[in-house]
């Protein structure tokens, strides 16, 4: 059985990723391909509790400050066990795996917006996930003016709700977000071959349109 493909969407809070990758799931599954989805972190039973400490914000009322290094390799922790229980399962059978957020994410949080810088990010990869990267990844950057006036609103929204507590990362300032914006931005320059960023304000049609026929694109020239 050929393997199959591994699809993951970056980009910073409120970007509309999560949107696209349904869309695209929905628009695979009707032209009759298998596609697995999932996000980062969680998705596995043990990385459920993992998201659970890193995005609530009441984790750091009861367990302190959580250190840069140890949100990061939670991070791995979480990607590690998803690899082994679903992304590498899923490729070997086949399988389309859509996943919502993966390492570029640590490398543009941890290592741009909580200063850990790459090379440790990278580091952690390799002896967390080895050689697995993604075959593509659809990386929705609009300007860094639109992205903070989006991560501010998706703040304000969830400061707002009561109860719904994930939202230890979206209390941070505009540097970080803006740091996280950067980091993307090198992530896109050093792998052109890998990573599409899609940097226009079109409308969600518009955008899920471009992202199918990029993706159809790539399945095609990825089968022999
Ligand atoms: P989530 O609610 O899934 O947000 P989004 O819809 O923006 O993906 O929260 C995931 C948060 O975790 C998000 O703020 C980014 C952060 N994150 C990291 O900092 N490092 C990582 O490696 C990953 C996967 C996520």
């Amino acid at each position: 059985m050929a393997r199959g493909s591994f699809i993951t969407f970056e980009g910073l809070d409120g970007s509309g990723k999560t949107t696209q990758l349904r869309l695209l799931a929905a628009s695979l599954t009707a032209a009759g391909r298998n596609v697995v989805t999932l996000r980062q972190p969680g998705g596995t039973a043990l990385g459920d509790r993992i998201r659970g400490i890193l995005l609530d914000s009441r984790s750091e009322a009861a367990l302190g400050p959580i250190a840069p290094a140890t949100e990061m390799a939670l991070m791995f922790a979480d990607r590690a066990q998803a690899i082994a229980e679903i992304i590498e399962p899923a490729l070997a059978a086949g399988s389309i795996v859509l996943c919502d957020r993966f390492t570029d994410s640590s490398e543009a949080y941890q290592g741009g917006g909580r200063q850990l810088g790459s090379e440790r990010i990278l580091a952690m990869h390799a002896a967390a996930c080895g050689k697995l990267q993604p075959d593509l990844t659809l990386l929705l950057l609009p300007s860094l003016e639109d992205s903070l006036r989006r991560a501010r609103r998706r703040n304000q929204r969830h400061l707002q709700k009561q109860g719904t507590d994930e939202n230890r990362f979206e209390r941070e300032s505009d540097d970080f977000y803006r740091r996280i914006y950067e980091k993307y931005e090198e992530i896109a320059a050093r792998e052109p071959q890998r990573v599409l960023p899609i940097r226009d304000e079109a409308s969600i049609d518009q955008i899920q349109k471009r992202i199918f026929e990029i993706v159809t694109a790539h399945l095609s020239a990825a089968t022999p």
